[in-house]
């Protein structure tokens, strides 16, 4: 499995909560690493409850650290279909919020690093940078997949139409749009695909339940797997892993419960 960038043009749109929860929800299937791209503005390591300062990719970046030094274990457990929990183990490598890890950052090394961690894993997942800096374009291009996540509104699917364009030029492959926060906005899935020019593959509702989660620091799937919210998630990430489940956009529901 290649190293999958999650991008957007738009910010604030969901690319660190999708990461998160996809990190999760992918454990079961192999070995999960998931990196903070966004090293301008990181904060990937929130969603684990990690504090700063620590060891991070800034200083894998400057050479001063070991690899292994800024990866940290996280514990998966997750309740299993007969009564036994499913335990697993993912991988995260964040990224520090200091300003001054910031100077003097070579953002080039970051695909000879990816490329060092590979061997290493089944599926590594890149939390990149909402736009178009170098902040954003680097760690897209260092990945060979990469996937658009927008919010069911025109401007947030307009901008990533930009980024999908420069993904084209770049060689870099668009697997799919996530389309998160759904309300049940079908008309949306439907102009995503067409404006964007990819396939829909997964729809992840909008619910109270990712920002409660978030300020306990663990992400929703591991807290609250059985929410619909978080099946949403494994649904995706089912899907990641080559099942067929079919993507199904239903209309706007009365109540829209976590
Ligand atoms: N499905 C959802 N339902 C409800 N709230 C959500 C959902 N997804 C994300 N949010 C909220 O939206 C906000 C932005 O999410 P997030 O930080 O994941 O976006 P981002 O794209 O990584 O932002 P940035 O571009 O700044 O890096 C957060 O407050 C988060 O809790
Ligand atoms: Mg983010």
């Amino acid at each position: 499995m290649p190293v999958l960038a999650v991008c957007s043009g738009k910010g604030g749109v969901g690319k660190t909560t999708v990461s998160a929860n996809l990190a999760v929800s992918l454990s079961p299937f192999g070995k999960v690493l998931v990196i903070d791209g966004d090293i301008a503005l990181p904060n990937l390591h929130t969603f684990f409850g990690l504090d700063d300062p620590f060891v991070s990719l800034l200083d894998v970046l400057k050479d001063i650290t070991y690899l292994k030094d800024a990866i940290y274990g996280i514990k998966v457990k997750l309740k299993g279909s007969e009564d036994e929990d499913i335990v697993s183990e993912l991988h995260v490598l964040p990224a520090s919020t200091s300003v001054k890890a910031l100077e003097e950052i070579d953002m080039e090394r970051l695909k000879d690093v990816l490329e060092s961690l590979k061997r290493d894993y089944d599926f590594i997942i890149v939390d990149v940078a909402a736009g178009l800096s170098k902040y954003a374009i680097i760690p897209m291009l260092s990945a060979e997949a990469s996937y658009l996540v927008v919010n069911p509104e025109k401007a947030s699917i307009i901008d990533s139409q930009k980024v999908k364009k420069i993904a084209d030029v770049s060689g870099v492959k668009v697997e799919g749009i996530i389309v998160n926060r759904y309300r049940g906005e079908k008309k949306m899935v439907e102009y995503a695909e067409n404006v964007v020019g990819a396939e829909v593959i997964g729809l992840i509702r909008e619910s109270k339940l990712i920002r409660k989660c978030w300020e306990e620091g663990v992400p929703v799937t591991m807290r609250k797997p059985y929410a619909k919210v978080s099946r949403d998630f494994f649904d995706l990430a089912r899907r990641l892993t080559g099942e067929k489940i079919e993507v199904k956009p239903y209309g706007k529901l009365k109540y829209h419960l976590g």
